[in-house]
């Protein structure tokens, strides 16, 4: 790279629109969509697409809802004729939707589209010429004055050929191509020369389509180019002004969101921002962050991965994971800090309340995917992300120092694999480490109000302990005191349950308790049991037999078991 740039490249001039009002304005209801997926987006394949593919598409993007859709170049190949003859024939375009086609500024090739558009009940002719001075003196050698003379000989020729087809119901539209790298004034003088030969009426407008065809200026002043544009053309009540942004310095939103501010009615882009060298515009992306703001943009991506599915089908490009909405990782935080929060925002939210969730920018669920990728843990993770998932996927709600204690386990296997833990391998860990499968359900006898001094219940169980079966007998308050109080005469150490939690996980026949247990053993650190079963008093008691194998590892007690009647 250069040390100094400015020998190179020159900043893009400021228009200098000194009253200019975009920045105040708020966009409150949807755009006019028109998709360019069939044309721009085609054209940019490394295969374009058959007619079967064209066809797939078609169908997405009206089920989409898109009411306008450009559905190829017809006079540049064969296969874009026959796909709008088919169109046409067999009678594939639904009553809501307008089909659109490209051509350049040349005789041959409007002739040939219009003739391709027989018998279309409703059609938008999209006319361009190159305006931008690079072109105009590098690559066409033409005056301003010719300029103006093809684009308004080519207009006229529009109008003459949609004449000789009455039945159909015409939209004209034209582009000055690189009007982003257009002198305005000289924008302005070719869009009103052609404006004048079509004649429109508020009642039958015409569409000037304003491209930023290499996206090289900030989306500010494109905005400004767009509203100096609008206040400056002649006959704007006669106009549908329409935008069509590249992606070269990757900020097609963002300028497609100014110029809805500037005043453009329309916008033409491509699913998730297909098209040449960087893309058009993101279509979904506008549409959804419209959706995100309260407006509705009339466009359906309630199953947004089945059409991201279809898209990749056609294009044969894939979808980037980290593509906004759609990406397979863009709901997704492996943050422990990030998971905290979302965890404690989906507890307390309630389900009318507005979206306000940290992380979230929309809810998954609106777009047809699950709150499963929300939580995802890798090394980065913390306790948040890994209770979150053991909540959600298997109703474990660990209290919050088992799960610190659990965390540092996941934590410890994760340095040493360094691979991400999907929920279930993060419940394999949570079985392996609490012995959960180990414990034997226990069948133990509880006598109640046993009359002995200071003690309500006496509980009898055999367990297994270093290998040995061990009859067990203690008295308590409760069973659990009982259970531990039997326990310290066999193991011969201190025991204090110093924390006990415990709840149900599913309902009605099949549901089962679980306990979390916290034991601290002859003075030492607190140490955490997990039981389950379908008998709560025996999830307790797997609980505090699990909580004393982890604070005693060389004594290990299996499991209790049945006492003879
Ligand atoms: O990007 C562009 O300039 C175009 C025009 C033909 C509208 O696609
Ligand atoms: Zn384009």
């Amino acid at each position: 790279m250069l040390q100094q740039p400015a020998s190179k490249y020159r900043s893009f001039p400021p228009v200098g629109l000194k009253d200019r009002t975009w920045p105040d304005q708020v966009v409150s209801a949807p755009p006019v969509w028109c998709s360019v997926d069939l044309r721009d987006g085609n054209q940019a394949l490394i295969e374009p697409m058959d007619v079967t593919r064209k066809m797939k598409m078609f169908e997405t993007l009206v089920a989409i809802g898109f009411k306008e859709i450009e559905v190829g170049f017809p006079s540049a190949s064969q296969v874009e004729f026959d796909f709008l003859r088919m169109l046409i024939e067999e009678d594939r375009i639904p009553d809501d939707v307008t089909i659109q086609v490209l051509t350049q500024a040349r005789e041959p090739l409007i002739r040939r589209t219009f003739e391709a558009l027989q018998g279309a009940p409703r059609a938008i002719v999209h006319l361009y010429n190159a305006t931008a001075p690079v072109m105009r003196r590098v690559v066409l050698g033409m005056s301003e004055d010719e300029i103006v003379d093809l684009a308004v000989a080519n207009a006229r020729l529009f109008r003459e050929l949609a004449a000789e087809q009455p039945a159909t119901h015409w939209t004209f539209q034209y582009s000055p191509e690189m009007y982003s790298n257009t002198e305005l004034a000289f924008s302005k003088r070719v869009i009103d020369a052609v404006v004048a030969e079509w004649n429109p009426s508020p009642q039958h407008k015409c569409i000037i389509n304003l491209p930023t065809t290499v996206e090289c200026s900030t989306p500010n002043i494109f905005a400004d180019m767009v509203e100096w544009t609008i206040r400056h053309v002649a006959r704007r009540d006669s106009i549908v002004i329409s935008v069509h942004p590249h992606n070269d310095r990757g900020t097609g939103t963002a300028t497609a969101e100014l110029a809805l501010m500037a005043g453009a009615d329309r916008l033409e882009g491509c699913l998730f921002g297909n098209g040449e060298r960087t893309g058009n515009l993101d279509i979904v992306n506008v549409a959804l962050n419209l959706y995100t703001q309260g407006v509705s943009p009339g466009l359906d991506f309630s199953q947004i991965d089945e059409i991201r599915r279809t898209v990749e089908h056609c294009n044969q490009l894939p979808v980037h994971p980290r593509h906004p909405y759609v990406g397979e990782l863009v709901y997704t935080s492996f943050s422990g800090s990030h998971q905290d929060a979302i965890k404690k925002a989906f507890a307390a939210r309630r389900e009318d309340d507005t979206w306000d969730m940290p992380y979230l920018p929309i809810d998954p669920m609106d777009l047809g995917r699950s709150y499963e990728a929300v939580i995802r843990v890798n090394s980065q993770s913390g306790k948040g992300g890994i209770s979150y998932l053991l909540e959600s996927e298997y109703g474990l709600e660990l209290p919050r120092r088992l799960q610190i204690e659990f965390s540092q386990v996941v934590q410890q296997h994760m340095d040493a694999s360094g691979k991400e833990l999907s929920a279930r391998d993060i419940f394999e860990l949570f079985e392996r480490e609490y012995r959960i499968d180990d414990m034997q359900t226990p069948i133990h006898r509880v006598v109640e109000d046993a009359g002995v001094t200071g003690s309500s219940v006496q509980l009898d169980a055999t367990i297994d302990w270093n290998g040995e079966t061990r009859q067990l007998k203690g008295q308590g308050s409760g069973p659990i005191d009982a259970f531990v109080a039997g326990l310290q005469s066999i193991t011969g150490s201190s025991i204090r349950v110093i924390d006990y939690h415990q709840h149900a996980i599913g309902a009605g026949a099949d549901a089962r308790s679980v306990a979390y247990v916290e034991v601290q053993i002859d003075g030492g650190k607190g140490v955490f049991g997990t039981g389950i079963d379908a008998n709560i008093v025996s999830a307790s008691l797997k609980a505090i037999l699990s909580g004393v194998a982890r604070g005693r590892p060389t004594a290990t007690p299996a499991a209790t078991q049945a006492l003879p009647a």
